[in-house]
Protein backbone atom coordinates (compact mmCIF):
# COMPACT_ATOMS: atom_id res chain seq x y z
CA UNK A 1 0.00 0.00 0.00
CA UNK A 2 0.95 3.33 -0.74
CA UNK A 3 2.36 5.09 2.62
CA UNK A 4 0.14 8.14 1.66
CA UNK A 5 -3.07 5.45 1.70
CA UNK A 6 -1.85 3.94 4.92
CA UNK A 7 -1.21 6.92 7.16
CA UNK A 8 -4.79 8.29 6.01
CA UNK A 9 -6.46 5.02 7.09
CA UNK A 10 -3.87 3.89 10.34
CA UNK A 11 -5.54 4.26 13.78
CA UNK A 12 -4.47 3.24 17.19
CA UNK A 13 -6.64 0.20 18.74
CA UNK A 14 -6.75 -0.20 22.02
CA UNK A 15 -9.24 -2.74 22.23
CA UNK A 16 -7.72 -6.38 21.63
CA UNK A 17 -9.50 -10.11 21.14
CA UNK A 18 -7.49 -12.91 23.65
CA UNK A 19 -6.42 -14.70 20.59
CA UNK A 20 -2.90 -13.24 19.58
CA UNK A 21 -1.00 -13.32 16.34
CA UNK A 22 0.11 -16.62 15.29
CA UNK A 23 3.64 -17.71 16.06
CA UNK A 24 4.93 -17.67 12.54
CA UNK A 25 4.32 -14.20 12.38
CA UNK A 26 5.35 -13.22 15.70
CA UNK A 27 8.70 -14.51 14.21
CA UNK A 28 8.21 -12.50 11.16
CA UNK A 29 8.25 -9.64 13.31
CA UNK A 30 11.27 -10.90 15.20
CA UNK A 31 12.96 -11.25 12.35
CA UNK A 32 12.47 -7.92 11.22
CA UNK A 33 13.51 -6.14 14.69
CA UNK A 34 17.06 -8.42 14.06
CA UNK A 35 17.30 -6.65 10.74
CA UNK A 36 16.77 -3.25 12.56
CA UNK A 37 19.08 -3.45 14.96
CA UNK A 38 21.87 -4.94 12.75
CA UNK A 39 21.00 -1.90 10.65
CA UNK A 40 21.04 0.74 13.60
CA UNK A 41 23.52 -0.89 16.08
CA UNK A 42 23.13 -0.07 20.02
CA UNK A 43 19.56 -0.53 20.15
CA UNK A 44 17.80 -3.75 21.20
CA UNK A 45 13.92 -4.97 20.64
CA UNK A 46 12.37 -7.34 23.09
CA UNK A 47 8.94 -8.97 22.10
CA UNK A 48 6.71 -10.37 24.81
CA UNK A 49 4.94 -13.20 23.78
CA UNK A 50 2.23 -13.65 26.87
CA UNK A 51 1.05 -10.23 27.09
CA UNK A 52 -0.66 -11.27 30.37
CA UNK A 53 2.80 -10.81 32.71
CA UNK A 54 2.95 -7.10 31.25
CA UNK A 55 -0.77 -6.49 31.57
CA UNK A 56 -0.82 -7.24 34.93
CA UNK A 57 2.31 -5.77 35.91
CA UNK A 58 1.33 -2.08 34.85
CA UNK A 59 -1.67 -1.98 35.14
CA UNK A 60 -2.60 1.58 36.47
CA UNK A 61 1.36 2.62 36.10
CA UNK A 62 1.84 3.15 32.22
CA UNK A 63 -0.45 4.98 29.37
CA UNK A 64 -2.45 8.08 30.12
CA UNK A 65 -2.78 8.40 33.63
CA UNK A 66 -2.52 4.66 34.62
CA UNK A 67 -4.78 3.15 31.61
CA UNK A 68 -2.87 0.04 30.58
CA UNK A 69 -3.95 -1.12 27.48
CA UNK A 70 -4.29 -5.00 27.36
CA UNK A 71 -3.00 -6.64 24.71
CA UNK A 72 -1.53 -10.09 23.68
CA UNK A 73 1.99 -9.15 23.00
CA UNK A 74 3.86 -6.59 23.49
CA UNK A 75 6.77 -5.11 21.69
CA UNK A 76 9.70 -2.75 23.04
CA UNK A 77 12.61 -0.96 22.08
CA UNK A 78 15.67 -0.87 24.68
CA UNK A 79 18.06 2.35 24.43
CA UNK A 80 20.04 3.94 27.11
CA UNK A 81 20.21 7.59 26.21
CA UNK A 82 17.99 10.45 26.27
CA UNK A 83 19.60 13.27 24.44
CA UNK A 84 17.17 14.92 21.84
CA UNK A 85 18.26 12.94 18.87
CA UNK A 86 18.07 9.38 21.00
CA UNK A 87 14.42 10.67 21.59
CA UNK A 88 14.04 11.20 17.84
CA UNK A 89 15.59 7.98 16.61
CA UNK A 90 13.58 6.03 19.52
CA UNK A 91 10.04 7.70 17.41
CA UNK A 92 11.58 6.85 13.65
CA UNK A 93 12.45 3.40 14.93
CA UNK A 94 9.40 2.27 16.78
CA UNK A 95 7.28 4.05 14.24
CA UNK A 96 9.01 2.05 11.10
CA UNK A 97 8.20 -1.43 13.14
CA UNK A 98 4.77 -0.52 13.78
CA UNK A 99 4.25 0.05 9.97
CA UNK A 100 5.26 -3.20 8.95
CA UNK A 101 3.12 -4.83 12.10
CA UNK A 102 -0.11 -2.81 10.57
CA UNK A 103 0.81 -3.94 6.99
CA UNK A 104 1.13 -7.62 8.05
CA UNK A 105 -2.72 -6.66 9.24
CA UNK A 106 -2.30 -6.48 12.99
CA UNK A 107 -3.43 -3.93 15.18
CA UNK A 108 -0.95 -1.53 17.27
CA UNK A 109 -1.45 1.20 19.76
CA UNK A 110 1.71 3.10 21.36
CA UNK A 111 1.86 3.12 24.86
CA UNK A 112 4.33 5.08 27.15
CA UNK A 113 6.11 4.03 29.92
CA UNK A 114 8.58 6.24 30.83
CA UNK A 115 7.17 6.93 33.81
CA UNK A 116 6.49 3.36 35.49
CA UNK A 117 9.12 3.21 38.18
CA UNK A 118 12.57 1.34 37.10
CA UNK A 119 11.99 -1.56 39.29
CA UNK A 120 8.92 -2.43 37.84
CA UNK A 121 10.27 -2.42 34.12
CA UNK A 122 13.07 -4.45 35.47
CA UNK A 123 10.78 -6.84 36.95
CA UNK A 124 8.45 -7.25 34.05
CA UNK A 125 11.16 -6.97 31.15
CA UNK A 126 14.43 -8.00 32.90
CA UNK A 127 17.68 -5.84 32.42
CA UNK A 128 16.65 -3.98 29.07
CA UNK A 129 13.17 -2.86 31.56
CA UNK A 130 15.57 -0.01 32.47
CA UNK A 131 15.83 1.35 28.87
CA UNK A 132 12.39 0.75 27.81
CA UNK A 133 10.44 3.61 26.96
CA UNK A 134 7.44 3.41 24.92
CA UNK A 135 5.77 -0.41 24.10
CA UNK A 136 3.77 -1.13 21.05
CA UNK A 137 0.88 -3.13 21.98
CA UNK A 138 -0.06 -5.82 19.75
CA UNK A 139 -2.83 -7.73 18.84
CA UNK A 140 -6.29 -8.46 16.41
CA UNK A 141 -8.36 -5.42 16.99
CA UNK A 142 -12.30 -6.40 18.33
CA UNK A 143 -14.81 -5.83 15.61
CA UNK A 144 -16.66 -2.93 16.49
CA UNK A 145 -20.76 -3.31 17.23
CA UNK A 146 -22.92 -1.95 14.57
CA UNK A 147 -23.65 0.59 16.36
CA UNK A 148 -20.50 2.73 17.84
CA UNK A 149 -19.67 5.16 16.19
CA UNK A 150 -15.95 5.31 14.61
CA UNK A 151 -14.08 7.42 16.39
CA UNK A 152 -11.24 9.15 14.76
CA UNK A 153 -8.81 11.27 16.33
CA UNK A 154 -8.88 15.54 15.49
CA UNK A 155 -5.94 16.53 13.69
CA UNK A 156 -4.97 20.14 13.08
CA UNK A 157 -6.10 21.37 9.57
CA UNK A 158 -2.87 21.99 6.68
CA UNK A 159 -2.44 25.74 7.52
CA UNK A 160 -2.17 25.79 11.36
CA UNK A 161 1.34 23.47 10.96
CA UNK A 162 2.35 24.33 7.60
CA UNK A 163 3.79 27.60 6.51
CA UNK A 164 5.76 29.34 3.79
CA UNK A 165 9.03 31.36 4.31
CA UNK A 166 8.32 31.16 8.35
CA UNK A 167 6.46 30.18 11.27
CA UNK A 168 4.16 33.40 10.81
CA UNK A 169 3.08 32.69 7.16
CA UNK A 170 0.39 30.04 6.55
CA UNK A 171 0.18 28.16 3.71
CA UNK A 172 -2.35 28.07 1.39
CA UNK A 173 -3.90 24.88 -0.63
CA UNK A 174 -2.78 26.58 -3.85
CA UNK A 175 0.55 26.87 -3.04
CA UNK A 176 1.19 23.23 -1.29
CA UNK A 177 -0.11 22.17 -5.15
CA UNK A 178 1.99 24.19 -7.08
CA UNK A 179 4.91 22.92 -4.76
CA UNK A 180 4.45 19.17 -5.28
CA UNK A 181 3.71 18.73 -1.68
CA UNK A 182 0.11 18.62 -1.43
CA UNK A 183 -0.32 14.69 -0.86
CA UNK A 184 2.64 14.25 1.27
CA UNK A 185 1.64 17.53 3.85
CA UNK A 186 -1.97 16.17 3.82
CA UNK A 187 -1.18 12.56 4.58
CA UNK A 188 1.60 13.39 7.27
CA UNK A 189 -1.14 14.65 9.57
CA UNK A 190 -2.42 11.44 10.43
CA UNK A 191 0.81 10.13 12.07
CA UNK A 192 0.25 9.24 15.74
CA UNK A 193 1.49 11.55 18.51
CA UNK A 194 1.65 11.72 22.17
CA UNK A 195 -2.20 12.79 23.90
CA UNK A 196 -2.96 13.62 19.84
CA UNK A 197 -0.30 16.57 20.46
CA UNK A 198 0.57 16.59 16.77
CA UNK A 199 3.80 19.15 17.80
CA UNK A 200 5.17 18.86 13.85
CA UNK A 201 5.10 22.66 12.12
CA UNK A 202 6.43 22.37 8.56
CA UNK A 203 8.12 25.65 7.04
CA UNK A 204 8.42 25.25 2.90
CA UNK A 205 11.82 27.47 2.41
CA UNK A 206 12.84 27.77 -1.25
CA UNK A 207 13.87 24.35 -2.13
CA UNK A 208 13.80 23.34 1.83
CA UNK A 209 11.49 21.77 4.10
CA UNK A 210 12.05 22.82 7.38
CA UNK A 211 10.81 21.14 10.62
CA UNK A 212 10.06 22.97 13.95
CA UNK A 213 8.52 21.35 16.57
CA UNK A 214 6.42 23.41 19.38
CA UNK A 215 7.84 23.29 22.56
CA UNK A 216 5.35 22.42 25.71
CA UNK A 217 6.47 24.63 29.03
CA UNK A 218 7.34 20.50 30.45
CA UNK A 219 11.01 19.67 29.99
CA UNK A 220 9.68 15.85 29.70
CA UNK A 221 6.92 16.73 27.60
CA UNK A 222 9.40 17.66 24.90
CA UNK A 223 11.11 14.93 25.56
CA UNK A 224 8.08 12.58 24.68
CA UNK A 225 7.27 15.22 21.75
CA UNK A 226 10.68 14.67 19.98
CA UNK A 227 9.42 11.08 19.82
CA UNK A 228 6.58 12.36 17.90
CA UNK A 229 8.66 14.55 15.43
CA UNK A 230 10.90 11.22 15.14
CA UNK A 231 7.83 9.94 13.83
CA UNK A 232 6.66 12.02 11.48
CA UNK A 233 10.29 12.31 9.97
CA UNK A 234 10.04 8.89 9.06
CA UNK A 235 6.83 9.42 7.18
CA UNK A 236 7.69 12.16 5.58
CA UNK A 237 11.12 9.99 4.05
CA UNK A 238 9.16 7.21 3.26
CA UNK A 239 6.28 9.68 1.35
CA UNK A 240 9.07 11.07 -0.69
CA UNK A 241 10.84 8.10 -1.82
CA UNK A 242 7.11 7.49 -4.15
CA UNK A 243 8.54 11.08 -5.75
CA UNK A 244 11.80 9.01 -6.44
CA UNK A 245 13.53 11.88 -3.39
CA UNK A 246 15.75 9.44 -1.33
CA UNK A 247 17.01 12.25 1.00
CA UNK A 248 17.33 12.39 4.88
CA UNK A 249 16.42 14.52 7.45
CA UNK A 250 19.26 16.63 8.37
CA UNK A 251 19.12 17.49 11.89
CA UNK A 252 20.07 20.65 13.26
CA UNK A 253 18.37 20.84 17.13
CA UNK A 254 18.05 24.56 17.58
CA UNK A 255 16.13 26.38 20.12
CA UNK A 256 13.88 29.14 18.84
CA UNK A 257 12.10 29.59 21.66
CA UNK A 258 8.37 28.43 21.18
CA UNK A 259 10.08 26.35 18.62
CA UNK A 260 12.44 23.93 18.39
CA UNK A 261 13.88 23.47 15.16
CA UNK A 262 14.78 20.35 14.13
CA UNK A 263 16.29 20.17 10.94
CA UNK A 264 15.65 20.34 6.93
CA UNK A 265 14.80 18.22 4.41
CA UNK A 266 15.91 19.28 0.74
CA UNK A 267 13.34 18.29 -2.07
C1 LIG B 1 4.98 8.46 21.25
C2 LIG B 1 3.53 8.07 21.44
C3 LIG B 1 3.06 7.70 22.70
C4 LIG B 1 1.73 7.30 22.86
N1 LIG B 1 1.32 6.87 24.09
C5 LIG B 1 0.05 6.40 24.24
C6 LIG B 1 -0.38 5.89 25.51
O1 LIG B 1 0.38 5.83 26.47
N2 LIG B 1 -1.65 5.44 25.60
C7 LIG B 1 -2.53 5.48 24.55
O2 LIG B 1 -3.69 5.08 24.70
N3 LIG B 1 -2.15 5.97 23.34
C8 LIG B 1 -0.89 6.42 23.15
N4 LIG B 1 -0.48 6.90 21.93
C9 LIG B 1 -1.42 6.94 20.80
C10 LIG B 1 -1.94 8.35 20.55
O3 LIG B 1 -2.82 8.74 21.59
C11 LIG B 1 -2.64 8.40 19.19
O4 LIG B 1 -1.71 8.14 18.18
C12 LIG B 1 -3.27 9.75 18.92
O5 LIG B 1 -4.28 10.03 19.86
C13 LIG B 1 -3.90 9.82 17.52
O6 LIG B 1 -4.87 8.80 17.34
P1 LIG B 1 -4.75 7.73 16.18
O7 LIG B 1 -3.42 7.04 16.34
O8 LIG B 1 -5.91 6.78 16.37
O9 LIG B 1 -4.83 8.46 14.88
C14 LIG B 1 0.83 7.32 21.75
C15 LIG B 1 1.32 7.70 20.49
C16 LIG B 1 2.64 8.07 20.32
C17 LIG B 1 3.14 8.42 18.96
Amino acid sequence: MLMMDFLQKRKSVRNFKSAGVPKEELEKIRTHCKELEKEIGDVKFIIVENGEIVQKALKGKAGYSGVMIDAPHYLGLGIDKDDNRTMLAIGYIIEKINTMIVEEGYDTCWITIDRVDENTRKDVFGEIGSSLKYLIAIGQGKEKKFFEIEKASVRYPLNEIVYKDDLSNPVTIDYLEERGLLDILYSIRYAPSHKNLQPWRFVISGSDVVLYMKKSSEDFENKRSLVDMGVVMMYFEEMAKSYNINNKWEVVMEDEGEYLKIGKFTM
